[in-house]
């Protein structure tokens, strides 16, 4: 199979443990069922839709990648046609020693104490969104409401417009979706991002603002300026990064709860400080956990007793870690009560997510006032659910009926 191909020309993947294809259409729907049944027959499945790429399953297998950077490097961290330009987005491309730097230069933007006082300006979006659905009956609850949640947060934190927000959804799409098997996709959302961000930062170091671009602006590491691709890098990473990770993850809590109205009544009768709420958020990222990485093969290695080579490349697979029955009691079962919850939708080892507390925030948020407001909505039966496939999978239309 030449991975020259395009997306149309593939044929339905029939064989996932020699033949995965992580944008086949059965992907979004049915990830889960097909972790569990490649699990069954072995810890690593492969494919040669991308050259030769391979996929851990287990939780010992994604651990043993996502720890081990001198065997694979995080230079190019999706699952691509080899010959996929690279560019650089730190601190999530970057490997030791220098990931370090990057991701210190960052990290106090999204500290619990930089991130929790924006709890009411959410919660007040996600009540204004609710309040425009005001006598309707239907509604499509990722369309008309999660997917503008976490736009807003990351427009708050980096200081861009909200107003920008489809052509934000628009590059994410194209970069996670299309890009992987069509490089003059990923080169044309690189320029279109480049100029745009390039103005935002080129505004703030003249006249720095009380934001995170103007702190991207004027980066030093070292007490040397960061250049300017690494500045673009780190503002880029910031859109891919930020939206339609915590959206999939809103939104299948959302698609998850619609169908079991016993969970809502059990949340909506408890405070929205209750522990059912901590534990009801961690579950729903440990059994939806939406985002998968990549990693390039750097060295020659096994991965679970399975060889994997230079010069080919691995999924980081942290979504079906989650459903290893060896690492989750009953992982099968979603349990909003679930006790002993030490899931990795976040990675794992030194790229662990830097927007876990702006992520989680907004998760909670938007559960809790969407279950307030509609605490008898289910899915409606007439129109189907779509889902994301690929690196950051999702729900991106839930059709529902509002039952008030
Ligand atoms: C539910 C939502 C989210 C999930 C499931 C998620 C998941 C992840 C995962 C699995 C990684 C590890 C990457 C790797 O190992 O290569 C990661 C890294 C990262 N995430 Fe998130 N993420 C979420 C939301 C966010 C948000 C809102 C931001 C804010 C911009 C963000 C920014 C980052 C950054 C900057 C890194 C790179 C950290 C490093 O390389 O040191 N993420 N995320």
């Amino acid at each position: 199979m030449s991975y020259e191909t395009s997306s149309q020309d593939l044929p339905p993947v029939t064989d996932w443990v020699n033949d995965w294809d992580w944008l086949d259409d059965q992907w979004g729907a049915n990830a889960i069922e097909i972790w569990n049944s490649v699990r069954e027959q072995t810890p690593v499945a492969t494919t040669e839709r991308y050259g030769r790429a391979h996929m851990p399953v287990t939780m010992a297998a994604v651990s043993e990648v996502a720890h081990d950077t001198e065997h694979f490097s995080s230079v190019f961290v999706s699952v691509a046609r080899p010959d996929a330009p690279r560019t650089p987005a730190p601190p999530i491309t970057s490997d030791p020693p220098d990931h370090k730097e990057h991701r210190r230069l960052l990290l106090p933007s999204f500290s619990p104490k930089a991130i929790a006082p924006m709890e009411q300006n959410l919660r007040d979006f996600c009540r204004a969104l609710i309040a425009d659905l005001d006598g309707l009956d239907r509604a499509d609850a990722a369309e008309q409401y999660v997917q503008h949640i976490p736009v807003h947060g990351i427009c708050e934190l980096l200081g861009v417009p909200e107003s920008d927000a489809d052509m934000f959804r628009d590059w994410i799409f194209r970069n996670f979706q299309l890009a992987p098997r069509d490089n003059a996709v990923r080169i044309q959302v690189q320029q279109e991002m480049d100029a745009y961000l390039g103005q935002q930062l080129d505004v703030r170091v003249d006249s720095p603002q009380d934001d995170l671009m103007s702190l991207i602006a004027n980066a030093e590491i070292d007490g040397e300026p960061v250049s300017r691709e690494l500045k673009l890098g780190y503002a880029k990473l910031m859109i891919i990064a930020g939206i339609d990770t915590t959206w999939s993850a809103i939104g299948s809590g959302l698609w998850h709860f619609a169908q079991h109205p016993d969970e809502v009544a059990k949340l909506v009768a408890a405070d929205n400080d209750h522990m059912i709420w901590t534990t009801a958020t961690e579950e729903v990222l440990r059994y939806y956990a939406p985002v998968t990485m990549g990693r390039k093969v750097i060295a020659d290695t096994e991965v679970a007793g399975c060889p994997v080579r230079h010069g080919e490349q691995t999924l980081v697979t942290f979504p079906a870690a989650n459903h290893d029955p060896e690492a989750f009691e009953n992982a099968d079962q979603f349990q909003i009560e679930r006790g002993r919850n030490r899931h990795v939708a976040f990675g794992l080892g030194i790229h662990r997510c830097l927007g876990s507390n702006l992520a989680r925030l907004e998760l909670v948020v938007a559960t809790q006032e969407w279950l307030r407001a509609f605490p008898d909505y289910r899915l409606d039966p007439d129109r189907e659910t779509t889902w994301a496939n690929g690196q950051v999978r999702g729900p991106r239309s839930i059709p529902v009926l509002l039952n008030r």
